[in-house]
């Protein structure tokens, strides 16, 4: 089994999304969160962006214990100093330090070529190490960037000091297989790079973002970065929850191992929705409303017989306390009277049927009948006989 280091930029690219503005002390819940969870590293804000970002990173980095703390900085040195002056009381503390290296960004947004972008990335990188052990280097856009330039660039930043070497797919484009060949190319192309982490960072532009991920990860990836329910700019970052269970579900398919604690998943996911204000669709994967709920009769009888007739996760296992049998129009017989059960009235078979009729006849005007409604319902009927 291969161990897979989990970084979590819940904090930073997360944060990113549209419409999101943590304060100091939601960052710090959320962090506190993260370290219950058990990720290795966390990535707390971008200093430079603020002077509230900056503070929040700072209270993070002076109150985690276990975790890795990482900062954002673009190649420059201003930005490098604000990383540190914030992260440096952390007790393992790493500087995140990236420039873009497709020729789309260094032709429009840079206007470098690509001897001034590797002179600037290997300056910022010496820049970094003289202050922190830990230094990370992303390549903006690597997924569009040149192979043999990418492979000479990273030679060069770890020369440099580099320790974490990220190769994001910044727009979400790639697809599963580029992705693989990019990594695999890495490995077979810089020297040295077994002295390093070789991270993957995916957007989810195309929904691609966990197959994108594993691909990495088969490739020679030993960390994967993402986000809590998958937000982050645009249409996200890769979900670390979906991604860590998927590999767990699927050990037998996938050989690699991560430190997270599955049962912190759901109350992480709550939190995070709870202050971004990000409400996490109902049919999303592991923490969705509807993740663990079953509404039509065969689903409800097969989990009443076995739950693996229709589950593949037990809920417990992401710290939900139970499946959830949804009495709709589609329910039969069989979850009613568990339900019935459940709510702790004892009725003949005779007044089950009563009953049963009763709900079914209401299942027409309401989509979801309740306990409540469940209540009155059986309280007639004991009354009636
Ligand atoms: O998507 C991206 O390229 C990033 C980098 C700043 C790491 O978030
Ligand atoms: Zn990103």
């Amino acid at each position: 089994m291969t161990r897979i280091k989990i970084f979590d930029t819940t904090l930073r690219d997360g944060e990113q999304s549209p419409g999101v503005n943590l304060n100091k002390l939601e960052k710090l819940e959320i962090a506190k969160q993260l370290e219950r969870l058990g990720v290795d590293v966390m990535e707390a804000g971008f200093p430079a962006s603020s002077q509230g970002d900056f503070e929040a990173v700072k209270k993070i980095a002076e109150t985690v214990e276990t975790v890795t703390v990482t900062a954002l900085a673009r190649a420059y040195k201003s930005d490098i100093d604000r990383a540190w002056e914030a992260i440096k009381d952390a007790k393992k503390p790493r500087i995140h330090v990236f420039i873009a290296t497709s020729p789309i960004h260094m032709e429009y947004k840079l206007k470098k070529t690509q001897e001034e972008v590797s002179e600037i990335a290997v300056e910022m990188v010496r820049y970094a190490k003289e202050k922190c052990e830990d230094v990370e280097w992303s390549a903006e856009d690597a997924s569009r960037s040149d192979l043999p330039f990418l492979a000479s660039i990273i030679e060069k930043v770890i020369d440099a000091g580099a320790t974490v070497i990220n190769l994001p797919d910044t727009v979400g484009y790639t697809t599963p297989k580029e992705y693989g060949v990019m990594f695999r190319y890495i490995k077979d192309n810089v020297p040295n790079i077994e002295k390093v982490d070789l991270s993957c960072h995916c957007h989810d532009d195309l929904g691609m973002a966990i197959a994108n991920s594993i691909a990495a990860m088969q490739n020679g990836a030993t960390q994967i970065e993402g986000t809590i329910n998958g937000i982050g700019e645009r249409a996200g970052n890769v979900a670390l929850e979906e991604l860590v269970v998927a590999l767990k579900i699927r050990e037998d398919f996938y050989p690699y191992t991560t430190t997270l604690v599955l049962k912190e998943i759901k109350r992480t996911s709550d939190l995070i929705s709870k202050f971004t204000g990000m409400v996490v669709p109902g049919n999303k994967a592991i923490v969705g409303r509807n993740a663990f709920a079953h509404e039509s009769g065969i689903h409800q009888d097969g989990v009443l017989k076995n739950a693996q007739t229709y589950e593949i996760i037990t809920p417990e296992l992401v710290g939900i306390q139970s499946n959830n049998l949804v009495l709709g129009k589609h329910s039969g017989r069989h979850a009613f009277k568990d339900k019935v059960e459940q709510l702790d009235f004892t009725l003949t078979e005779e007044q089950i049927t009563e009953a049963f009729k009763a709900f079914k006849l209401l299942t027409d005007r309401k989509k979801e009948v309740t306990d409540d409604d469940l209540f009155v319902i059986l309280t007639d009927i004991q009354v009636d006989l």
